[in-house]
């Protein structure tokens, strides 16, 4: 019993370690299912670089951008002195649960539980995101 357990909790850390290194390559899969979760973003969030802030900062080009930058956005002091960078293993933090990794921030955001999911969302924002897309307007 014990070892069917520690075998599945074996696997899971695996996929989930595998997931967070997909950022070389995100999978087709993985593409759908982060513009689905995105959903959940968007009612606050913009990805088009240079397009308005909505009720949260404009998220073009927020892999490996300095946390709370975008420019003309009035972040929460707490974001501001957390002194972050959001890379994908950064992100999946804050994805989990915002007010974890940053308490005090202003997101109105619970978190995203599943590791896949996150994973997913990030692989997504990453090609999303990307610098050349925003300049050929994607
Ligand atoms: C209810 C509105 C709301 C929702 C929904 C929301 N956010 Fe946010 N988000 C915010 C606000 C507000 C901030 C600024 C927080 C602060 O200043 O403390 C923020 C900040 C961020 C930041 C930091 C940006 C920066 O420039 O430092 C990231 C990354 C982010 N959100 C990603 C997401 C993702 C991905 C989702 C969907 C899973 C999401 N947010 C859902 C409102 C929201």
């Amino acid at each position: 019993m014990l070892r069917v357990f520690l075998s599945t909790l074996t696997l899971a850390v695996l996929l989930s370690a595998q997931a967070l290194a997909a950022d070389a390559a995100p999978t087709e899969a993985q593409m759908k299912r982060g513009k689905v979760l995105f959903m959940q973003c968007q009612a606050c969030h913009q990805l088009k670089a240079g397009a308005p802030a909505v009720l949260g900062p404009n998220l073009g080009g927020v892999l490996g951008r300095k946390a709370a930058t975008a420019p003309g956005y009035a972040y929460s002091p707490a974001l501001k002195k957390a002194n972050l960078t959001w890379d994908a293993a950064t992100l999946d933090k804050w994805l989990l649960r915002p007010g974890a990794l940053v308490p005090g921030n202003t997101m109105a955001f619970a978190g995203m539980p599943k590791a896949e999911d996150r994973a997913a969302l990030i692989a997504w924002l990453t090609v999303q995101t990307a610098p050349a897309k925003a300049v050929a307007g994607k």
